[in-house]
């Protein structure tokens, strides 16, 4: 049993160091090259390129191999980590001037730009945008779905390289060549069941292979084990089928094909809501459905019962677009939730939270919910008055204690709460106010 072995992820340990270890998308792959290398023949026509396509296929890898091997510096940020303006300005503007005669060749590499597509990260779009205008160095941004309408102004500036999702003698060739490299033999027929399996991500495709290969059972017990990947949607592809399903019957089983939590998909299907579905009468029908399915899901949490579980997920992925299909509208692009992206800001807030919450909800025998409503606010005001006493008797160490000193507890909770949110969406005067609201639902799975 490898244990060491364990430790390093394959996919690190074998991400490409070269271009030519970069299977598939030949075409992209030569697209690419050419752009960069156009910048040293003067200058290129676009002075940055959007590689986009289905995850673990290749563009993140291709761009960190292309630098390794050519040597040059690689400036890179991830788009949904830092997203505003101001930042990307701040850790960019000097990246893009051009380095001195003497200096190393440089690329900027801007990962994940689909993270950027709301109106509230407008901001950071135009910074990308006004870098690109006047950078001196090449500019690689790479995004899973880059058709966002708010990506425009990327898209109008950017050499656009599209992949697909790998070839299963694609994957097949690199997971041998990691055996190889690796000195583990495994049954061809296994490695080729992963590749099949993989769908065209190579990423899902080294890890069942680290698995299988340093799990010391049977390979073939293993990999019944994994559950099935039918095809790792993500989540602009998941809402696809779930609002593409004319009939229950197609939609009902989209969430076997993802990764992705049932609150995360829910989050997706809520915000793209009344862009996929215009017709008021339908609308209003989607968010009744939407709301029941909701209630399912937080019983089935709330109260342990799991079986509850599967009526939630079913009204999720098949009601939206059964009463799409009433009315048979287009719909618009997929957008980014504008709560997903709350979250991932506020991350840091919420981890500190919660452990509050677990510490103090130890000691009261109260639910979260009621200690976040009830006690914290005393909590907070005890400790304001300085009492320390209060501070050790929870454990609260000095990072919480500034937390709850400094401010409001942003906690909320309770399901009903919750539910209150997803209807009044429902109500025509909602829409307006949907941008920026970022509550409801956020605190995840930390519910009561
Ligand atoms: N075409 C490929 N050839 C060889 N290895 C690959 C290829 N694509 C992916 N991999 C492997 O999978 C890992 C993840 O790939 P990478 O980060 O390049 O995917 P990506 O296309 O950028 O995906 P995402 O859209 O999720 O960011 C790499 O470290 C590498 O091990
Ligand atoms: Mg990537």
């Amino acid at each position: 049993m490898g244990l060491q072995r364990v430790a390093i992820p394959w996919t690190e340990k074998y991400r490409p160091r070269r271009v030519s270890e970069v299977v598939g998308n030949g075409e992209a792959v030569q697209a690419f090259l050419e752009w960069v290398r156009s910048w040293s023949s003067g200058r290129p026509a676009k002075k940055a390129a959007l590689l986009h396509g289905p995850p673990g296929t290749g563009k993140t890898s291709l761009v960190i191999a292309f630098a390794e091997e050519n040597g040059y510096d690689l400036v890179q940020l991830n788009a949904s980590d830092r997203r505003s303006a101001e930042d990307i300005k701040n850790l960019l503007g000097q990246a893009v001037r051009a380095a001195s005669v003497f200096g190393r060749r440089r690329i900027v590499l801007i990962d994940e730009v689909d993270g950027l597509s709301t109106v509230a990260d407008a901001g950071g779009v135009r910074a990308i945008a006004s870098l690109i205008d006047r950078t001196e160095v090449p500019i690689v941004l790479v995004a899973n779905d880059p058709w966002d309408p708010s990506l425009q102004e990327l898209r109008s500036r950017c050499e656009m390289i599209g992949f697909r999702r790998l070839r299963a003698k694609e994957v097949l060739s690199r997971l041998e060549e990691i055996c190889r490299r690796e000195g583990v033999s495994v049954d061809r027929e296994v490695l080729e069941s992963i590749a099949e399996r993989s769908k065209g991500d190579m990423r899902a495709a080294i890890n069942d292979l680290q698995l299988v290969a340093t799990s010391g059972s049977d390979p073939r017990r293993v990999l019944e084990s994994i559950p099935n990947r039918v095809i790792e949607l993500n989540a602009f592809e998941l809402l696809g089928r779930i609002f593409g399903a004319h009939r229950f019957s197609e939609g009902r089983g989209t969430l076997a094909n993802t990764d992705l939590d049932v609150d995360t998909v829910f989050t997706w299907v809520l915000d793209n809501l009344d862009q996929q579905i215009r017709d008021p009468q339908a609308l209003h029908e989607a968010y009744k459905v939407l709301a029941d399915a909701d209630l399912h899901l937080r019983r089935a949490t709330r109260l342990q019962r799991w079986e509850l579980m599967k009526y939630g997920t079913i009204l999720l992925s098949a009601g939206p677009g059964v009463i799409k299909a009433t009315v048979a509208e287009k719909g618009g692009r997929f957008e980014f939730p504008a709560r997903i992206r709350f979250m991932q800001q506020t991350k840091d807030v919420r981890t500190l939270a919660d452990s509050i919450l677990t510490k103090v909800t130890r000691r009261l025998h109260m639910s979260r919910a009621k200690a976040a409503v009830h006690f914290l606010p005393y909590l907070r005001l005890m400790l304001k008055a300085g009492d320390r006493g209060i501070a050790r008797h929870f454990r609260l160490t000095e990072e919480e204690i500034g937390y709850l000193v400094s401010r409001a507890p942003e906690l909320r909770v309770q399901p009903a709460e919750v539910r209150e949110s997803v209807e009044e969406r429902a109500r025509p005067q909602a829409k307006a106010r949907r941008a920026g609201t970022a509550s409801g639902r956020s605190t995840g799975r930390s519910r009561a």
